[in-house]
């Protein structure tokens, strides 16, 4: 497959291609995959009703993209690389031939328990083998699967079901992490009370901690596969038909199903890994991620997989046994391409740079970087520490809802600038409006970030609920596809992600959305209220602030305290728990009800003065109280 920009004279032509005849790039692009039978129509698009279909009537399966067809010319050649958690366990590497035959065994067995094209299956699992063996047993049979990632509670996992409506749930028993092991399926049993559609729960041994097994409706992954063949014919799917759903925090309300479709998503994703990284045959690409984020469906399992690459699948985490451990699964497997986030490198910067000195990290050639700004000094001490400067960094702009790469220089062929995720992939049109939706243009100016033309990633539409979809993302600017992102274009016409605009915090990567934090936090005893914002963080890009109004004092301020972290854990889950929390008589209010948020943002970024017009406030006393307080 040839997919690959090989200069920035070839970047400028292909771009200018992509705008002014988007759908043949496409389709000539699209001409590289293996489709059972040709669309009829390259695209269909309305962006009032949020309607986009790109490769209409097309017919194929992605799995025998991202399997069959490599088996001819690379069946030997690795597809998944497992590292596990413990260092001193042996790492196992998964043939594309291998690959393929577990992946048909268990879509049997999803078969065999009744599993069909359409059904919603959740996937809660570790970063083993089986996650994605699981992932792409679904995509084989047409059945939409939906990741939730490993971190998230009972309750999260019970909301993400009742919505997608699954029935089936693919989970382990439990998943190591560092030191820890964390019980997954007793969490799963506890999230399953609440959730009377799932039928059975097929779960995989890992830990071996002992779990409850029911009777009639769990089974154990290693005893089923023994069942069942591993000859398993591809369901053919169209190009639109639904190929998984992944929920994601916005600024109101519970988080959305994004739903992508199997045809668009896998030129997209496969397009986009193999440009940015410029992935060579026989190299090893390690994404950071997990698979329960985008960034693993898409540069973990999809992309890479699609391309015939050589993918690392981590289970554990940066700091175990020690903060080298990125650096030794790097000299161990001859990394080539290392993508991770910010919050990783910075925390990594800071435990020292005796454990990155003297490691092998010669066999790197493009290092990445998403989810997040990163930061001047970030960057460069990934640049120096890390690549010793002889590795182009690609810092990748991107969203759940993009399905891949948006915004992003193509290693070795895009000039970079630190901080800057630079220039828009070919087929992305992005365009920076001011609050008025009236388009900013030329270089120097900074707006909110639109697309304007769809892209074969784009999203679809918001599981069960379209109208959501054409409020969230169709309709603050007519016409355009609203990104949530701040951004600047510089004189160059390179692109600086500044954060989110809305109501959503961006927290070591992870999007969180306060109005979700405020519900948790308020279903705590004794919470009348509570407002969420962001504050700049060293290591996490942003942390939390919580100001907190409880019903009467409390005896033990320290307990509650704690009590409301506990609250907050069980609703959501552990990520999404309040760095600092301020309790306090009264919000900064408008006459009509609404809560100042600019006020309290400032004050969690450390600002006593400067606050602005605080005239229009019900009562103006409650901000002195709230700066009085403030917690540093
Ligand atoms: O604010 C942007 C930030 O992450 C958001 C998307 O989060 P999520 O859907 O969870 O996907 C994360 C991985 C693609 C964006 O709206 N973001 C992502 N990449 C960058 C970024 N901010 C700045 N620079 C980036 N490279």
């Amino acid at each position: 497959m040839n997919l690959q920009i090989t200069s920035f004279e070839d970047y400028q032509e292909k771009y200018q291609h992509s705008v002014e005849d988007p759908e043949g790039f496409w389709a000539e692009i699209a001409q590289n995959f293996y489709w059972r039978k040709p669309w009829k129509k390259t695209l269909e698009w309305n962006f009032e009703t949020a309607e986009t279909k790109w490769f209409k009537g097309g017919k194929m399966n992605i799995t025998e993209n991202a399997l069959d067809r490599h088996l001819a010319t690379r069946g030997d050649q690795p597809a998944i690389v497992f590292e596990p958690n413990d260092p001193s366990d042996e790492s196992t590497t998964l043939t594309y031939k291998v690959l393929h035959e577990r992946v048909c065994t268990f879509a049997n067995v999803l078969k065999k328990h009744g599993v069909q094209k359409g059904d919603r299956i959740c996937i809660y699992m570790p970063m083993i083998p089986e996650l994605a063996i699981a992932v792409l047993a679904c995509a084989r049979i047409g059945a939409i699967h939906s990741v939730v990632f490993g971190g998230f509670s009972a309750q999260s996992i019970a909301d993400r079901i009742n919505d997608a409506q699954c029935n089936l749930v693919i989970t382990a028993d439990g998943s190591f992490r560092g030191n820890k092991s964390i019980p997954l399926k007793s969490t799963m049993d506890d999230a399953l009370i609440q959730c009377p559609s799932v039928k059975k729960v097929i779960v995989a041994t890992r830990t071996r901690v002992p779990v409850s097994m029911l009777k009639g409706r769990d089974l154990w992954w290693e005893e089923e596969v023994k069942t069942v063949s591993s000859v398993c014919p591809a369901e053919e799917m169209d190009a639109e038909d639904i190929l998984f759903i992944l929920y994601t925090s916005g600024s109101t309300g519970k988080p959305k199903g994004v739903v992508h479709t199997c045809g668009g998503y896998m030129i997209y994703s496969t397009y986009t890994f193999a440009n940015v990284f410029q992935y060579q045959e026989g190299q090893t690409h390690f994404c950071t991620a997990d698979i329960g984020w985008i960034t693993g469906h898409s540069y973990i399992v999809y992309g890479p997989l699609c391309y015939g690459a050589t993918t690392l699948l981590f289970e554990g985490v940066p700091t175990y046994p020690d903060a080298g451990r990125f650096w030794d699964i790097v000299t161990k497997h001859k990394v080539d391409i290392l993508y991770t986030a910010p919050t990783a490198i910075r925390s990594l910067m800071g435990f020292g740079d005796e454990f990155v000195e003297g490691k092998d990290l010669s066999s790197l050639k493009v290092l990445g970087s998403v989810g997040e700004p990163i930061n001047e000094e970030a960057w460069h001490w990934y640049n120096e520490k890390v690549g010793h400067k002889n590795c182009p960094i690609v810092d990748t702009w991107w969203q759940t809802e993009t399905g891949g790469l948006m915004i992003s220089p193509i290693a070795n062929v895009t000039p970079t600038k630190p901080s800057y995720a630079t220039l828009p992939l070919p087929g992305v049109q992005p365009l920076l409006v001011d609050e008025k939706g009236d388009e900013l243009v030329g270089n120097g100016v900074s707006g909110n970030l639109c697309i304007r033309f769809p892209w074969p990633g784009i999203i679809r539409t918001t599981y069960g609920d379209h109208e959501r979809c054409v409020q969230t993302y169709f309709s603050t600017y007519k016409g355009l596809y609203f990104t949530g992102d701040g951004c600047l274009r510089d004189e160059d016409g390179y692109y600086r992600i500044t954060g989110r605009v809305d109501d959503v915090i961006n927290v070591s990567g992870h999007r969180i959305g306060t109005a979700e934090v405020e519900n948790a936090i308020n279903m705590h005893l004794g919470v009348v209220e509570s407002a969420i914002v962001g504050y700049p963080h060293d290591i996490k890009g942003q942390g939390i602030y919580a100001y907190i109004i409880m019903d009467k004092e409390q005896e033990d301020i320290d307990l509650t305290r704690r009590d409301i972290l506990a609250t907050v854990t069980r609703i959501i889950g552990p990520i999404a728990k309040p760095d600092k929390i301020q309790f306090v008589s009264g919000l900064p209010k408008t006459r009509s009800g609404k809560i100042m948020r600019r006020i309290l943002r400032k004050v969690a970024e450390g600002e006593t003065s400067n606050l602005g017009d605080i005239s229009t406030l019900l009562d103006p006393n409650v901000v002195a109280e709230i700066i009085d307080g403030m917690v540093k």
